[in-house]
């Protein structure tokens, strides 16, 4: 029997919508900038459907470019630009930057009321203390909570175990599942016998940018599985951190790649937009 497919795709157009309605009801239309420095595909291809989502959710989109050479100095003084724009709504940075460019300074250049990443230590701080509600929330984990709760999955005393701890995605959502009452173990690169935490899981998030990481064997039967990987092959298909297809044969349920936690964030992202363009009427 095969596992219930958790559909990013009909979620993120349920959010999309609802940002649209939302929109509606402000009296200037809310506006994303989005800062793109140096050319790595990837980015490109994110920014670009950034874009267009934007566009289907009544937020108007701004991008601006920047060579990969750019100064850190340059980048900063354009943060302060937007953050002093008052006909910006929010905006991101595209990560990853070039090596010159801290990533940390740059984040935490941002204005809080308008970081619709949630990146800002002062949104992760709040995030940590429980008060997301009156926050712009990471993105990516808002993302998997929204989906969580779309198909009733109760979090209370489940045992999640989240691989990878990174700021963006690891470290908040292990955070935001305790705060849910989940029993929650962070592993990464370092953790020994890996398998033996992965096997324990109800709910396995993985986030470790590692194609095809996570086997059957690694997993318990009828879990619910999140992947946050988005990685190409060399022959171009675009897989997850989990085996898919081996995978969905043992277990409850499981995000496709594509269309699943990616398109989330890109729905959040939405949702922080309009959040952010709600709070200032407010
Ligand atoms: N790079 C990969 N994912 C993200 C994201 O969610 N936001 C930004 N700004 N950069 C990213």
């Amino acid at each position: 029997m095969g596992a219930t497919i958790l559909d990013g795709k009909t979620l993120s157009e349920k959010i999309i919508a609802e940002c649209k309605m939302r929109s509606e009801l402000l009296s200037s239309p809310p506006t994303l900038a989005v800062l793109l420095v140096g050319d790595d595909p990837a980015s490109a291809v994110y920014v670009r459907n950034k874009e267009r989502s934007c566009e289907r959710a009544g937020i108007r989109s701004v991008t601006k470019k920047f060579p990969s050479e750019v100064r850190e100095e340059e980048i900063l003084e354009e943060i302060s630009i937007l953050n002093a724009d008052t006909s910006i709504t929010g905006f991101i940075v595209q990560l990853p930057l070039p090596s010159h460019i801290s990533e940390q300074k740059v984040i935490e250049a941002i204005d809080p009321t308008k970081d619709a990443d949630g990146f800002h230590p002062f949104n992760v701080g709040h995030t940590f203390l429980s008060k997301e509600s009156e926050i712009l929330a990471p993105a990516t984990p808002a993302g998997i909570i929204r989906l969580l709760e779309e198909y009733d999955i109760n979090l209370e005393g489940k045992e999640v175990v989240v691989v990878g701890r990174s700021n963006i995605v690891g470290k908040p959502i292990a955070v935001m599942l305790t705060n849910r009452s989940a029993t929650v173990t962070v592993c990464h690169s370092k953790t020994k016998n890996l398998a033996e935490h992965t096997k324990r899981a109800d709910i396995l998030i993985v986030a470790i940018g590692k194609a095809e990481f996570i086997t059957a064997d690694m997993v318990k039967e009828a879990a619910v599985i999140i992947d946050v990987g988005m990685n190409r092959l060399p022959n171009g298909k675009l897989v997850g951190d989990v085996n898919f297809e081996a995978v969905s044969q043992k277990v409850g349920f499981i995000t496709p790649v594509p269309g699943g936690v990616g398109l989330l964030t890109v729905a959040s992202l939405l949702e922080n937009t309009i959040r952010a363009a709600e709070k200032k009427r407010s």
